[in-house]
C-alpha cells in the first residue's frame, strides 16, 4: 500500500550558478548536484538529463545535443529550464506522493533586482512549491556558519561562488552594509582562458579551464612552485589541435584580476561599517565561504590585505544551504528576520 501524506515537508533551496542543493526539513542536505541541463534541438527544448547526470553527459553529446547552464552570475537567464531543474531536484527531494506542496525558503544574490526576485519567486512556485521566502546569500551563510546573527554584534560574511561574490556586514538579523559582484569562479575560468589566447593563440574548453583552476590555481604565485601541467586545446589560426604546458605560477597569476576585484569590495564594505561593528569584525575576524573559499592561499592573502584575520567556514560550500535550510527547519525564524509573513498557509 502506498502513503499519502497531507504536507510535503518544508525545504530550503540554494540555488547557484554551479551547484544546487536542496535541504529537507528533519533530513539535511539531500541534493547537492551541477545547476546543469543537457537538451536536445533549439526551439522545443528536449531534456535529455538534469543535474549530475547531465554533468556525466559534459563533452560527449553528439551535434544537436547541448548543455544548458539556466543560472548565471546568480540570477535566472533561462526561466523555462531553471523552471524544469527545479522541479526535477524538488521531486527527487521529497516525492510525489504529498497533497500539499513543500513550503520554500530559497536563498538569492543580495543585489538582486525586483525582476530578478519575480523570476525566482516565479520559477520555484511552478516548480512545486505552495510558499515561498527568499532569503539573502550571507545572511543564509552566516545562519549556516552558526555566526550570532539575531544579536547585535557585527559579523564580516564573504561568500564566493561560482558566479557571484557576496559580501556583507550582518548585525540583528539582518544586513547592515552589502556588495554583491557578479564576480566568481567563473570569471577566474574565463581569465585562464583569455590567458590562453592571449599568451598561446589557443582556445580551451570551460571544463579545461576550471580544472587547471583547481588542479593548479591559488590566489598567491608561488616563485618555487614546480607543478605543470599538459593543456590540450585549439589552434586560433590554424584550428587544429594543440599541446601547452603551463605552469600553476601562469595560472595563479591569471586569478589575480578577479581576486583583487573581490578584495577591493570587501575593502568597500568595511569602509561603509559603522565603528561598533567594525569593532566587531576586527576581534572575530572575516568568515570565508562558497566553492572558492577553498582556493589555496586566498584566506592568506584577504587577511594580509585587510589586516583582519580570516577564518573558512567547515564546509564552505554548503553554508548557505545549511542556513537556507536551518530556516526550514524551523520557519518561526523567519519572524525575527522580519520575513515570516509570506510563509503562512
Ligand atoms: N577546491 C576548490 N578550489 C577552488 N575553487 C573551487 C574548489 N571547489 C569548487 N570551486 C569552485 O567554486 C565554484 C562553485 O562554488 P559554489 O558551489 O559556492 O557556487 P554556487 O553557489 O553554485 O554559485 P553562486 O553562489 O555564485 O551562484 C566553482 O567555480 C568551482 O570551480
Ligand atoms: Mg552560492
Amino acid at each position: 500500500m502506498r502513503f499519502f501524506g497531507i504536507h510535503a515537508p518544508d525545504i530550503g533551496i540554494d540555488l547557484g550558478t554551479s551547484n544546487v542543493r536542496v535541504y529537507v526539513k528533519g533530513k539535511g542536505i539531500v541534493i547537492d548536484e551541477p545547476s546543469l541541463l543537457v537538451v536536445r534541438g533549439d526551439a522545443s527544448r528536449e531534456v535529455l538529463a538534469v543535474g549530475e547526470d547531465a554533468r556525466l553527459l559534459l563533452g560527449r553529446t553528439p551535434g544537436d545535443i547541448r548543455t544548458v547552464r539556466p543560472v548565471r552570475d546568480g540570477v535566472i537567464v533561462d526561466f523555462e529550464m531553471s523552471e524544469i531543474m527545479l522541479h526535477y531536484f524538488i521531486r527527487k527531494a521529497v516525492g510525489s506522493h504529498y497533497i500539499l506542496r513543500p513550503r520554500v525558503v530559497i536563498s538569492v544574490p543580495c543585489a538582486i533586482s525586483t525582476v530578478e526576485r519575480r523570476a525566482v519567486d516565479e520559477a520555484v512556485r511552478m516548480a512545486g512549491a505552495r510558499a515561498i521566502q527568499v532569503v539573502e546569500h550571507p545572511l543564509a551563510a552566516a545562519l549556516g556558519t552558526g555566526l550570532p546573527v539575531y544579536e547585535p554584534e557585527g559579523s564580516l560574511v564573504v561568500d564566493i561562488g561560482g558566479g557571484t561574490s557576496e559580501i556583507a556586514v550582518i548585525s540583528l538579523g539582518g544586513l547592515v552594509v552589502s556588495r554583491s559582484l557578479r564576480v566568481g569562479g567563473d570569471k577566474m575560468d574565463e581569465a585562464i582562458s583569455a590567458m590562453f589566447k592571449k599568451d598561446h593563440n589557443m582556445l580551451i574548453g570551460e571544463r579545461a579551464a576550471e580544472d587547471l583552476k583547481l588542479d593548479l590555481g591559488g590566489a598567491v604565485v608561488h616563485a618555487d612552485d614546480a607543478r605543470r601541467a599538459m593543456v590540450r586545446g585549439r589552434d586560433m589560426v590554424t584550428s587544429l589541435p594543440m599541446t601547452v604546458e603551463i605552469t600553476a605560477q601562469k595560472i595563479s597569476e591569471a586569478l589575480q584580476a578577479p581576486i583583487g576585484e573581490i578584495i577591493g569590495a570587501i575593502k568597500w564594505v568595511l569602509e561603509r561599517t559603522p565603528p561598533e561593528l567594525a569593532g566587531d569584525i576586527m576581534r572575530s575576524g572575516i568568515y570565508l565561504m562558497g566553492g572558492l573559499a577553498q582556493l589555496p592561499d586566498l584566506d592568506h592573502l584577504i587577511a594580509s590585505e585587510i589586516g583582519i584575520s580570516v577564518s573558512v567556514a567547515r564546509n564552505p560550500a554548503q553554508s548557505v544551504i545549511l542556513g537556507a535550510g536551518h530556516l526550514a527547519d524551523n520557519i518561526e525564524l523567519l519572524d525575527s528576520i522580519g520575513k515570516g509573513d509570506a510563509m503562512r498557509d
